[in-house]
């Protein structure tokens, strides 16, 4: 098979509102962008801006209200809510802020629970959970409840999950937001071999300007509308420049506490 030159996510003129009249919210203005595979990119922007609202239409869990969305070639907009659930569970991984762990279930049983969708035996879903829990580095805690597992080591059972049906695209919506620093930079250095070891993309929402180091792309929003050109390496610059700073703070910090 020769490689496509197509891209895997292309979005043209995609709006997204919400409510009528005064209190209508307008969170995606005409937003067009295209992602080949196997990149790992990341959506930045302040608050209100669009982000998740963006992720949410590329993962098929909301409708643009106008415009064309392809992933993969296919037209997800014109898809119904169950072709949009159908193909959701085969081709989208999602990765959460706040993990979505089942408290009641195992490591190995949550990561196992997607495939429950499709027609395999009991001990073929366990084989395959195991597997998926040895790529993020946990094939030694299977049998371990969330609650007795740290956040970082949770968020890496939510990438197990995610990876669990094999799908080409992984979104994330700030999965690194309820995390210290050192397991932030774990789950960063992990989504990034996903994309090297297994060609995975992935897009990831994030509000942490140290992300754009692990990103191959980064695209930035401002209330709605996607920037591009000056604008926007203006915005990815005055992210590097609070990044460079917040690290700098913490070498001080360090020589401080070594003084
Ligand atoms: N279901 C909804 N109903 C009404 N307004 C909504 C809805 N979802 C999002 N919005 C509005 O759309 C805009 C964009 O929201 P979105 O959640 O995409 O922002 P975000 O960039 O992800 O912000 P944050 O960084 O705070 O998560 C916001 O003004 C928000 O209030
Ligand atoms: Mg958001």
């Amino acid at each position: 098979m020769t490689a496509s030159a197509e891209p895997l996510i292309e979005l043209r003129r995609v709006s997204r509102s919400y409510g009528d009249g005064a209190a209508r919210v307008v969170a995606l203005d005409d937003v067009s962008l295209s992602l080949e595979a196997g990149v790992f990119a990341a959506f930045m922007g302040p608050s209100g801006s669009g982000k998740s609202t963006l992720l949410n239409i590329i993962s098929g869990i909301d409708c643009a209200s106008a415009g064309e969305v392809r992933v993969g070639g296919r037209r997800i907009d014109r898809m119904n809510e169950d072709e949009l659930a159908r193909w959701r569970a085969r081709h989208v991984g999602l990765v959460f802020q706040s993990f979505n762990l089942v408290p009641v279930l195992s490591a190995l049983e949550n990561v196992a629970l997607p495939l429950l969708l499709f027609d395999l035996s009991g001990e073929e879903r366990r084989r395959r959970a195991a597997l998926a829990l040895g790529i993020v580095g946990l094939g030694e805690r299977l049998e371990h409840r969330p609650s007795q597992l740290s956040g970082g080591e949770q968020q890496r059972v939510a990438i197990a999950r995610a990876l669990i049906t094999d799908p080409e695209l992984v979104v994330a919506d700030e999965p690194t937001g309820n995390l210290d620093a050192k397991s932030a930079e774990a789950v960063l250095d992990l989504l990034r071999e996903l994309r090297a070891r297994l060609g995975k993309t992935i897009v990831m929402v994030t509000h942490d300007p140290r992300a754009l180091r692990w990103v191959d792309r980064s695209f930035h929003l401002d209330k709605g509308r996607l920037l591009s050109g000056a604008a926007a390496e203006q915005a990815a610059r005055a992210l590097r420049a609070v990044a460079d700073a917040a690290s700098q703070a913490v070498g001080a910090g360090a020589a401080l506490g070594r003084a």
